[in-house]
């Protein structure tokens, strides 16, 4: 626990840090200003509504699929609006505040990009983005994103299942998982001052997992290339995942033999799995999983949603882990 402190994990409750009085007097204070702090608030959040109808795509350059046959790629969910999607993020290389990569990653420069793909592979190659953009046909998913920390998004994404990766470089018979790597550059980056992961993020999935057809390089969001705060110029989705397991702004894919250590796993073991899927019945050390809140439906009245076992696509991936223990391996 110490360790996660050091990091800036573990936020003191507001009585450890304010002398009672004080608090006290801020209760009574704050139950006179109920009813027009009320009031306030959803002043607030028909403001923010008014904003996201504003805030529509239009401004990045055009990225068009066409619609995914994928069984589970198409929830029916409303989309989360873009405002939120592309407001409210976790990219901790440009901070750790849900607002800071929005005003931060305007330094990321996604051009030119390339990745490399090496390993336990026949046919290691570095990939251009132009040439990584044109691989497969991109196709409009829209997936739901359940964040650990008890949030979640519907994101209409644009790209291709990994696989079509996966299938062109030839894994060897050794390759048993697969290793991501994301960008690092200080230069770029200002979140890496700060110690609160060991950098590069690294994630990993096991090499079945990456073959999985649901499973998503996406390029773009709503009909346009990534916004940089959303991981430009490509990233990993992993629907069933919880989100720090997509991965953004990908520079190399290792194919490896033995399970990767993620950058999470490494942060806090006993709070991170390795393969960290949504489970409403594995709570984590700090948050309950068993349900969640949708982004944009945060309203004083708005009910939390229950959260479904593999995020709801247990009936694409549920066969992967047939047999396997989810409260150990999780
Ligand atoms: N990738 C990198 N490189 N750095 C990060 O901090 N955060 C992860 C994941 N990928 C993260 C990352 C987490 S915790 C989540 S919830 C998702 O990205 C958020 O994706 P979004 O901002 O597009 O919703």
């Amino acid at each position: 626990m110490q360790y996660l402190k050091d990091r800036g994990f573990v936020h003191p409750h507001a009585s450890e840090i304010t002398p009672r009085s004080v608090y006290e007097g801020r209760r009574t204070l704050l139950r006179q200003m109920a009813a027009g702090a009320a009031g306030l608030a959803l002043a607030g959040w028909a403001a923010r509504d008014a904003l996201a109808q504003v805030q529509r795509p239009g401004k990045l350059m055009a990225l068009a699929g066409s619609r995914s046959a994928v069984a589970g790629a198409l929830t029916m969910e409303k989309p989360t609006a873009y405002a939120d999607a592309t407001s409210y993020n976790n990219f901790y290389e440009f901070g750790t505040g849900k607002s800071d990569p929005a005003g931060a990653a305007g330094s990321l420069k996604p051009r030119p990009w390339a990745v490399a793909v090496e390993g336990e592979v026949k046919k290691p190659k570095v990939f251009d983005l132009d040439e990584l953009l044109r691989i497969a046909p991109m196709e409009d998913r829209s997936y739901r994103l359940r964040c650990v920390e008890g949030w979640s998004m519907v994101i209409p994404w644009v790209g291709w299942s990994l696989a079509e990766l996966i299938r062109r470089v030839e894994p060897t018979g050794n390759a048993k998982y697969v290793e991501f790597v994301t960008l690092a550059d200080r230069a770029q980056m200002p979140g890496l001052r700060s110690g609160v992961l060991d950098w590069p993020y690294v994630e990993g999935l096991r090499l079945d997992e990456a073959m999985h057809p649901l499973t998503l390089l996406a390029f773009g969001l709503y009909g346009e290339v990534l916004p940089n705060q959303n991981g430009a110029p490509l990233r990993l989705v992993v629907p069933w995942k919880y989100g720090f397991k997509s991965a953004k702004s990908i520079v190399k894919i290792r194919f490896v033999e033995r399970e990767p250590r993620t950058a999470w796993v490494k942060a806090a073991a006993q709070e991170y799995g390795f393969y960290s899927n949504v489970n409403p019945n594995v709570d984590h050390p700090r948050w309950s999983q068993a349900t969640e809140r949708r982004i944009g439906e945060d309203g004083l009245f708005q009910k939390k949603r229950p959260t479904l076992m593999f995020n709801g696509y247990g009936p694409q991936v549920g066969q992967l882990y047939a047999g396997m223990d989810l409260k150990k391996y999780f």
